[in-house]
């Protein structure tokens, strides 16, 4: 039996827009997977080692629930242009290189490193269409101690010379794809039709069969820019709205993740309720593209789930705080403009958005609640070396607002300390 003890400041988000802090507090993981928080350390476990971090803080770690593998390599590049010019010029050229499995180990093992270290344990990632560079990205992430979902994307139209599959060859190469992952541990496929441009209707159906077969989730693009929604109008003439042309082919489920969804309006976001569909917000990579910011506040309010992802490379940022930052500061802009969104989103809301709610989608309970499986980090942040002492809350806030170097001291997944 693996029994890990963590001490220090912890903090946690167990609600929307509340933080739980114990200082001087016991985190215990058996096995990977999370006891309980403790003020006083319960008798069993007084022979066990405990890993004291002193006043540092005891952090979840970052849920990224929406990043592109191989635009890696174009992180904080050519972003001067809007979504569909940006996929044409920059986007489909840099993905066809994954067609190069070496190539692909080489870049991948480097992202999933960075990941760790910026406080990410778990992601919804897409890969490229091809399968064997999927499978790369998948042994790195599972290397480097990350969970969660990679998907092979599907595109069989509108990739231009460089980046499409014909529908056969898509369909053909999903299912050996599917077939060569189930040797996973801790990384798992998700169906990932890139977005409705990409895909004809005959591939769309046999993924929404297949997802509905397999019991697999789906991740895709939905609403994130006006340009990208006037051509779906064009591509489907017969759907009414953006979202109809996932539900006319079954990838409208439970728990399919949406990202950005900035112009959804109130009937799609109705439509995201009813079927149990996610919105991932992605608010730095809405800023670089020119998308828009997205209304989480009135997302929220209507009870729709809502997530985070960095969005890498449409976002430059893969850093949990950063991203926080982000989201923050597009939500007070909205907010000062949008009377339907009048409140902006407080520090603690965001990170239950980056956090807890995403442990709601992997089916885990919000907080470090017992049963989880552990996913934390160590802060160490620059608070002690101000004058006057700051609670844990106000930690936080500061560790969002302003950057602070190599902070993040240590990293756990499960039974593991991840390698930094
Ligand atoms: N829509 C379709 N593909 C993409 C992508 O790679 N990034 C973003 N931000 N939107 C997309
Ligand atoms: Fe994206």
């Amino acid at each position: 039996m693996n029994v890990r003890i963590l001490k220090g400041t912890i903090l946690s988000a167990p609600r929307l827009g509340e933080l739980e802090a114990l200082e001087n507090g016991y985190l215990v993981a058996r096995d990977g997977i999370i006891r309980g928080t403790y003020r006083e350390l319960p008798a069993e476990y007084r022979n066990c080692p405990v890993e004291d971090f002193g006043d540092d803080l005891i952090l979840q770690s970052f849920s990224d629930m929406h990043l592109h593998g191989p635009q890696y390599p174009m992180i904080g590049l050519g972003l001067d242009q809007e979504l569909l010019g940006w996929l044409s010029t920059y986007t489909w050229p840099t993905e066809a290189k994954f067609a190069d499995a070496v190539y692909a180990r080489q870049v991948y093992g480097q992202l999933a490193r960075e990941l760790v270290k910026n406080g990410t344990t778990r992601v919804c990632m897409f890969s490229s269409l091809h399968t064997d560079a999927t499978l790369v990205l998948m042994q790195e992430l599972e290397r480097a101690g990350i969970t969660g979902f990679v998907g092979k994307v599907n595109m069989d139209r509108n990739g231009g010379e460089s980046l499409q599959e014909t529908t056969q060859e898509s369909q053909e190469e999903t299912l050996r794809w599917l077939e060569s992952c189930k040797d996973f541990k801790n990384i798992r496929p998700i169906l990932t039709p890139r977005f409705s441009p990409s895909c004809t209707e005959e591939l769309m159906g046999f993924l929404g069969n297949l997802a509905a077969e397999r019991n697999l989730p789906i991740q895709s693009h939905l609403s994130e820019s006006r340009g990208e929604i006037a051509w779906v109008k064009e591509l489907f003439p017969d759907c009414p709205t953006y979202h109809a042309t996932y539900q006319k082919h079954g990838l409208w489920r439970d728990r399919t993740l949406m990202a950005h969804c900035v112009w959804s309006d109130e009937e799609e976001l109705r439509a995201m309720k009813e079927a149990g569909v996610w919105v991932v917000h992605c608010a730095d990579s809405n800023s670089n593209l020119r998308s828009g910011i997205a209304p989480i506040r009135k997302m929220l309010d209507m009870g729709v789930s809502v997530v985070l992802g960095s969005d890498i490379s449409g976002g430059d940022k893969l850093n949990v705080f950063d991203i926080l930052d982000a989201t923050v500061k597009v939500s007070k802009l909205r907010s000062a403009y949008d009377a339907e969104s009048p409140r902006q989103l407080s520090v603690a809301e965001a990170w239950y958005l980056a956090s807890s709610a995403a442990n709601l989608w992997f089916g885990e309970q919000p907080g470090f609640a017992p049963g989880n499986r552990l996913n934390a980090m160590v802060v160490a942040d620059d608070a002690l070396l101000s004058s006057q002492s700051l609670t844990p809350e106000q930690r936080l806030e500061r560790l969002v607002y302003r950057r602070q170097e190599n902070a993040i001291r240590a990293v756990f997944s499960g039974t593991e300390r991840l390698d930094l």
